[in-house]
């Protein structure tokens, strides 16, 4: 059977990771401009890490440097943009996933019409990706809410940054609807719990001693924001489309053992709940118990059900990079994933960061997934980050990255031939940015590689890798030729 005709490859990005231009056109501040350069990040400690405090964001914002903020100048896509965009087209892409700067078009989050200068920007993005034939996924919110939302109203703790998430939403509706059908709410929703500042705008001292129960009450405020823009985006934008996306965190038991298969089944079913309220428009049971008996059930207001029920997605769409194992042995060896940490699987082989590769486990998400919620899939980001080396004659071979899209999409196909529905791929990320956890870009995912070092060193020049060749031949072929 194969892909689909029409079958939508592409890659995917966020503004945060390959903008830059963090004070240019009239944007504000965003909590990804006070994201600092953290290569040694220990995930045993991953909040600890990543996360700030008042002090730090104060800090920064008198800090005019970019050095150790490397969010702050990206990749410079700003202004390459078009050099970017041609080479995305070179290589045949059918769509890209590009997120919106929140802080571009309401550059506090507060003002009540646009900032022209942001608005200007990404229609002309939007009409050369036009002329391209590329189609758009847009993200409205990819880590870079406005930092004075976070800093007046700790972020999506407080309602009222709803009503401000709705009025830029309709904004882009409205403006970029002509261009943009296919649309994602917040990425990844499901990491709030794991970075709340970078999610939700989240800051510790701000949350009267329970930062938990604020990111489940951020939660629910942007589970409601999500919902009332998936019906006006259908109501604003004829033919729209709007997905939910998660991170798909597979976790297998590390034995049979009944223990581990519980634990596991705890982190599955975890992972699953985020999905299951914007699919099926409810909180599912089991959860409810559980966050009612923690304390941690949000505070809802008369009418947040049925805005749920009334919301709900087109599409599910999902990142995936690794899997985990689960156990309840203290001792059993742990490794770290996707601002995760989890058991170590002797079966499978990491990458540079410790990643856990695992090709067949995203046959078994797509399966999962699909059998579960009975909508189309996209898989909207999966990919390697590693260290490559450019040679003297200038080419950059790279076939760990070629051997790992590779096995994925043999399984991918193996899925589709089962007999999921699948809407695309969109590979994180085809041109090397900064990553987002650890602010590097020296961990490249791209297919392109960007001449620029973690402190901003380089010519910034483009390159061709030799998996931008075999990706390329990949799309011509539509998956048939890997
Ligand atoms: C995903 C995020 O979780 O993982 C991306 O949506 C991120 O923004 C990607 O870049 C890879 O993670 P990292 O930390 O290696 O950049």
């Amino acid at each position: 059977m194969g892909f689909q005709q029409g079958f939508l490859w592409g890659g995917a990005v966020a503004a945060n990771q390959l903008e830059g231009a963090w004070n240019e056109g009239g944007k504000g501040l965003s909590v990804a401009d006070v994201a600092t350069y953290k290569p040694n990040v220990d995930v045993k400690e991953y909040k600890k890490h990543v996360e700030v405090s008042l002090e730090k964001i104060k800090e920064a914002m008198v800090d005019k440097d970019t050095t150790y903020y490397p969010k702050r100048r990206g990749i410079d896509f700003y202004h390459k943009y078009k050099e970017d965009l041609a080479l995305f087209a070179e290589m045949g892409f059918k769509v890209l996933r590009v997120s919106i700067a929140w802080s571009r078009l309401y550059p506090t989050g507060e003002e009540l019409t646009p900032n022209q200068e942001g608005v200007k920007y990404y229609k002309e993005m939007f009409k050369e990706m036009k002329r391209l034939g590329i189609e758009p996924l847009v993200t409205l919110s990819h880590y870079e809410m406005p930092l004075e939302l976070a800093l007046k109203y700790n972020g999506w703790n407080d309602r009222r940054v709803i009503d401000m998430f709705v009025r830029f939403s309709k904004t882009c509706f409205e403006e970029f609807g002509e261009y943009a059908k296919l649309w994602l709410t917040f990425n990844e929703v499901d990491s709030v719990i794991r970075h709340p500042f970078t999610t939700a705008g989240i800051i510790p001292e701000l949350c009267d001693g329970d930062e938990i129960k604020c990111c489940y009450q951020a939660l629910h405020h942007q589970f409601v924001a999500a919902a009332i823009v998936t019906k006006m985006c259908h109501e604003i934008i004829p033919g729209s489309k709007m997905g939910c996306m998660l991170t798909k965190l597979m976790t297998y038991p590390r034995t049979c053992a009944p223990e581990d298969v519980l634990a596991t089944q705890d982190k599955n079913l975890d992972n699953n709940f985020y999905a299951d309220v914007m699919v099926f428009g409810e909180y599912p049971r089991l959860k409810t118990v559980q966050l009612k008996n923690a304390g941690y059930y949000p505070k809802m207001e008369e009418g947040d059900l049925q805005i749920l029920k009334e919301g709900t997605v087109d599409f599910l769409s999902f990142s995936y990079y690794m899997t985990m194992t689960e156990s309840v042995d203290p001792n059993a060896e742990r490794t770290p994933g996707n601002t995760v940490l989890g058991v170590k699987n002797p079966y499978l082989e990491s990458s540079d960061w410790g990643w856990q590769i695992d090709p067949i486990g995203l046959r078994i998400s797509l399966i999962e997934l699909y059998d579960r919620y009975r909508i189309p899939l996209f898989i909207v980001e999966n990919g390697i980050g590693a260290k490559d080396v450019v040679e003297e004659d200038g080419s950059i071979h790279d076939p760990y990255r070629i051997d790992y899209f590779k096995a994925h999409f043999k399984e991918m196909k193996k899925a589709v031939d089962a007999g999921v529905e699948l809407m695309g791929y969109t590979s994180w990320a085809p041109i090397d940015l900064i990553s987002a956890s650890t602010s590097q870009i020296t961990k490249r995912y791209g297919f392109i590689y960007v001449d620029q070092d973690d402190l901003g060193n380089g010519s910034q020049e483009r390159k061709r890798k030799d998996s931008f060749y075999w990706y390329k031949k990949v799309i011509e072929t539509n998956g048939e030729d890997l």
